[in-house]
């Protein structure tokens, strides 16, 4: 049946991400079948030969190229995902927007403030619909949190506690890829975990973070040297040659809020025990809320001064009246998953390009994390609490 809509996609990069935008834009007419949109998945674009060859001969592109240039100038190819290392970001999404095609950039956006700001201008002014990796704003009881936040149900916010505590890096044998490499990945665990986190609390708050003092630490030093690049964070082949490890492996912030809200923030990849134990807590003159990734379909709550015997957290577990979750699964109880969360992402990044309007987050949004990391970097570099510049465009955290 034709469909109303069509769009031809261009992915850039075929790692752990690549692959993952990939297996979003193919569930969207499942999942969001009135998007009545046919998406062709055009063009993809990676260095390596393996990944190109899985691009055409599993993940079901038409072709696949090495030079992004030659992806981003085919007319057949619409919208973009950049998937690459954080140090390709800059010069990839400036050429995207010069072409005028909407992107979906993952974060972090670059590898420090000055090229968030970049990317953010180049879009400004031109209507491009944008879309950064931000994705545990859309688990649904996240949204059902925000939602009983910006009702009055907590009373007065006070204070808000996030933490993104992980083990992905915590093996010295790990190897030392592109992560670890200050001109790569901008400042470790700042940028990769705590700006999810950054992120996390002014959506969840509608609130903008005005004011950092933090401190950073590296506690693995140093890692092997790989052999051959691999996806994600492991199943790197090593050598027996170490490589002195330039960035953030732990980083603690205590912060404001514009609305004076107060709080903390954390991250750690090198811990031991947790394995991605990505927490929210927000707590108000009348109750809080609890949210942790690893059961990321239980939302905590708790409301009301005194309930009695039985005061203290209710569990409760996502359900079809969660925003999006019916899409996933039809009955309360089924678990969604990581994955599910970057489909949401996909079709809200879609649905502004098809309808002109930001609906997901936007380079503004990705701009705004990357300055808040960057007042945490230079706090814990003098000990001094920070301003977070705050930025201009189509901020999305407060709508
Ligand atoms: N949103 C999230 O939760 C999340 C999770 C993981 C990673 N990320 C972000 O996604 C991005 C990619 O991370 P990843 O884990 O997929 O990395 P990865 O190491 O698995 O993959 C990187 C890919 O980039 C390719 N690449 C290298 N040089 C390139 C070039 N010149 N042109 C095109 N492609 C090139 C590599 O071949 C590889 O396939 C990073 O910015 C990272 O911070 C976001």
């Amino acid at each position: 049946m034709t469909k109303k809509n069509s769009l031809g996609v261009g992915v850039i990069s075929l790692g752990w991400m690549g692959r993952l935008h990939t297996r979003s834009y193919k569930a969207m007419a499942e999942l969001y079948p009135e998007l009545d949109l046919e998406l062709r998945l055009v063009l993809a674009c990676d260095p390596v030969l393996e990944n190109q060859q899985l691009a055409t001969d599993v993940l079901g592109f038409e072709k696949a190229v090495s030079d992004y240039h030659e992806l981003i100038n085919d007319p057949e190819v619409d919208v973009i995902s950049i998937c690459s290392p954080n140090y390709l970001h800059k010069e990839i999404a400036l050429a995207v927007a010069k072409s005028g095609k909407p992107f979906w950039i993952e974060k972090p956006m670059g590898i420090s403030a000055q090229q968030a700001a970049e990317i953010a201008q180049a879009v400004n002014g031109k209507n491009i619909i944008t879309s950064v990796g931000f994705n545990y704003r859309h688990t649904p009881a996240i949204e059902e949190a925000r939602k009983l936040i910006s009702e009055g149900k907590l009373g007065t916010i006070t204070n808000v506690r996030c933490w993104l505590i992980a083990d992905y890096a915590s093996s010295p044998q790990g190897p030392y890829t592109w992560r670890y490499d200050r001109s790569k990945a901008g400042a470790g665990v700042v940028g990769d975990l705590l700006s999810h986190g950054s992120d996390l609390v002014q959506y969840v708050l509608r609130d903008a973070i005005t004011s950092v003092s933090a401190t950073t630490g590296t506690f693995i030093t140093e890692r092997p040297i790989p052999t051959k690049m691999g996806v994600g964070h492991t199943g790197w082949e090593v050598s027996d040659e170490m490589h002195p490890v330039e960035n953030e492996d732990y980083v603690a912030a205590i912060i404001r809020t514009a609305g004076g809200v107060l709080g903390t923030i954390e991250s750690n990849r090198v811990a031991v025990g947790p394995r991605a134990e990505y927490q929210i807590e927000v707590y108000g003159t009348d109750g809080s809320i609890r949210w942790n990734f690893e059961k990321l379909n239980d939302l905590e709550v708790c409301i009301g001064q005194d309930q009695g015997t039985v005061h203290g957290y209710t569990r409760s577990m996502a359900n079809p009246n969660y925003p999006h979750f019916s899409r996933f699964q039809p009955g309360a109880g089924t678990s969604m998953g990581f994955d599910d969360m970057k489909a949401v992402e996909c079709f809200k990044f879609l649905s502004g390009v098809l309808t002109g309007e930001q609906i997901g987050p936007s380079v503004a949004d990705g701009w705004s994390a990357a300055e808040i990391d960057e007042a945490i970097v230079k706090s814990a570099q003098d000990g001094k609490w920070h301003n977070v510049h705050q930025v201009s465009g189509k901020i999305t955290f407060a709508q």
